[in-house]
């Protein structure tokens, strides 16, 4: 049939007959928020790039996840800014770090969230490195010890997910058997695989203070023109046992996204990063565009590339959108 039978506007007239045929539904099941963590009580220092986002003691964290869960988001990712840093990240492995405090603090508090916690070495060297620097540059299997090291800690203060951002090669098997070992072989691993070397990370160091003091992140995370890479990447982590594999960024990789769940079908995330996060509200504050109508249309288009979940500072936003339906 083509037209004049076929119109494929007859299906658009009506707004109950839209929603019948929307293909792609957001839910807040699909959103986990993250949160930076920081020294102190009653600390709330506002991240200038990122409007609405702050570093926060522990207990008003904890305030945040209750907001998050009453909205229906229920999942989190734990950020930690230290009170002291070192040359190789050992401050994130100790049991009274300051992500392993929020972490007992909120479950102490909030019977259903799900904490998940990132780990990587950047927030906690003195350089701003995600390893252990030997001859300018990260050493790969060195960083693997800490790694282990601080994903065990973390586990052991309740972690609910383990998510290694740092690109080192070989981490989720050494991650995986070091938790195994330690008697956490419950505990997913939700593995940033394809994390390329992004401009879009700027608001995030600000936000935690782990911007390299030298050089950039490009032997180890990934070149943005490549995409076939990606799927080795992920490969790899999957060979390794990652649980849940990750895109990110995630605008400037729909398509990485889309290959990523066709070829290997596994539960996909994408990291909708700070620089897309502040694009967006620094274009709505200057009422150039609708924000809440493009922050909308950004989410639904990560999904609708693929993704099951979607990390997003726009997470409790979207949820009031959302619930509001
Ligand atoms: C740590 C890490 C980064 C982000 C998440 N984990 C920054 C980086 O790799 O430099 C970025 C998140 C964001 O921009 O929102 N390695």
């Amino acid at each position: 049939m083509a037209f004049p039978q076929t119109r494929l506007r007859r299906l658009r007239y009506n707004s109950v007959l839209r929603q019948m045929v929307t293909e792609t539904h957001l839910s807040t099941d699909d959103f986990i928020y993250p949160l930076f963590v920081c020294p102190g009580t009653k600390v709330k220092n506002p991240i200038s790039s990122m409007p609405g986002n702050y570093q926060l003691s522990i207990d008003l964290v904890v305030e945040e996840c209750k907001k998050a869960v009453s909205k229906g988001v229920k999942s989190v990712l734990l950020f930690g800014i230290p009170e002291s840093k070192d040359e190789s990240g050992l401050v994130a492995c100790q049991h009274n770090g300051i992500v392993q405090q929020a972490i007992r603090a909120i479950k102490n508090e909030i019977s259903d969230i799900f904490i998940i916690t990132d780990v990587c070495n950047c927030e906690y060297t003195t350089h701003g490195h995600c390893g252990t620097i030997v001859n300018n540059d990260v050493d790969n299997d060195l960083t693997l010890n800490t790694l282990a090291l601080q994903s065990v800690s973390l586990a052991e203060a309740g972690a609910d997910m383990i998510a290694p951002s740092d690109m080192m090669d070989g981490r989720i098997g050494r991650i995986r058997q070091a938790l195994d070992e330690n008697g956490y072989e419950k505990i997913p691993i939700m593995s940033y695989a394809a994390k390329y070397a992004s401009g879009f990370y700027g608001p995030f160091r600000e936000a935690a203070d782990s911007a390299p003091k030298f050089g950039d992140r490009s032997t180890y995370q990934m070149n943005p023109a490549n995409s076939n890479e990606a799927m080795r990447e992920v490969q790899e982590d999957i060979n390794e046992g990652a649980d849940i594999v990750m895109v990110k960024p995630a605008l400037s990789y729909l398509d990485v996204i889309y290959r990523v769940k066709n070829e290997f079908n596994m539960p996909v995330a994408a990291y909708n990063v700070s620089g897309e996060f502040s694009m967006v509200k620094a274009a709505g504050e200057k009422e150039w565009i609708d924000e809440k109508r493009v922050m909308m249309e950004i989410l639904t288009s990560i999904k609708r590339a693929g993704a099951d979940l979607i990390i997003t500072y726009h997470a409790l936003e979207a949820a009031d959108i959302i619930n509001k339906k």
